[in-house]
């Protein structure tokens, strides 16, 4: 897999397939950029398709003290400018969405369409913060092997498919303590971008899965309203994940929204 050095000490590991418009994949804590599988498969006949695995998980490196989001994009941007590309879409799922916000807040010209799935733009509360920095230190003295158990209710809908179960269960075994630590501690510190929604005029979808039980629907249909060009398609029946539990009505708004 293709490996971008940052000039930050860590390196970013993507996947870079197909051709065609440039699409930019941003996965969901604590998954790997394969939350991505299905979206890839679907539109890499057509597309060239990269997805980043975040610094500490699947093949990229493991975090530096004091990772940020911010610093994430700048590098993803010049990962992105470095390859060639002046424009691309680009589509973020949860803590995938926080990184996709903060990319199209700071190179607003890269970004020429924008997904944000089940996540959302304001920052954390000071409860929220602290929330994350007991997960982070939770998961260096134990290890990850408790985190399945504690948030695939809240991953998944209520009555999950076990084979989806089972998959992000495995996904989840495969993350590591700094990996896990580093993404809390630089969700934690994100910069709150409601005010940003209005100045990125490119088009925007919003999705949400209507049994997201960690970012409500609401916030989604607020985030849509406040983006300019933004309109919001909401999965029946799915829940955080929704890529992975709705993975076909999921590609069918991303393909028509990304082709129209
Ligand atoms: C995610 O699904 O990426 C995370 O649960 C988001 C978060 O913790 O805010």
């Amino acid at each position: 897999m293709p490996t971008f050095r940052t000039p930050a000490y860590y390196t970013l590991c993507y996947s870079d397939a197909g051709h065609g418009p440039a699409v930019l994949f941003f996965h969901p804590f604590p998954l790997d950029r394969h939350a991505w599988d299905a979206q890839v498969a679907a539109l890499v006949p057509e597309h060239r398709v990269l997805a980043v695995d975040f610094p500490g998980f699947g093949e990229s490196g493991p975090p530096p003290a004091g990772l940020t989001l911010a610093s994430v994009a700048a590098n993803v941007s010049r990962l992105a400018r470095g390859l060639g590309l002046e424009r691309l879409s680009v589509v973020g799922l949860s803590m995938g969405g926080y990184l996709a916000l903060e990319l199209a807040a700071q190179d607003t010209p890269l970004v020429e369409r924008l997904v944000l799935a089940d996540t959302r733009a304001g920052a954390d509360s000071a409860e929220g913060a602290a929330g994350r920095e007991r997960f982070a230190k939770r998961a260096e003295k134990e290890g990850i092997g408790w985190i399945a158990d504690d948030m695939l209710p809240k991953l998944l809908r209520r009555r999950p498919d076990i084979q989806v179960s089972r998959r992000v269960a495995a996904a989840i075994a495969l993350a590591t303590p700094a990996g896990v630590a580093g993404a809390q501690r630089a969700m934690a510190a994100r910069a709150d971008h409601r005010g940003t929604l209005e100045t990125l005029r490119m088009p925007a979808l919003v999705i949400t899965g209507t049994e997201d039980a960690l970012i409500s629907p609401e916030e989604s249909v607020h985030m849509a309203e406040l983006l300019p060009q933004g309109r919001l398609h909401a999965i029946p029946g799915a829940g955080h994940l929704s890529e992975l539990e709705e993975p076909e009505a999921f590609n069918r708004a991303l393909v028509s929204f990304l082709t129209e």
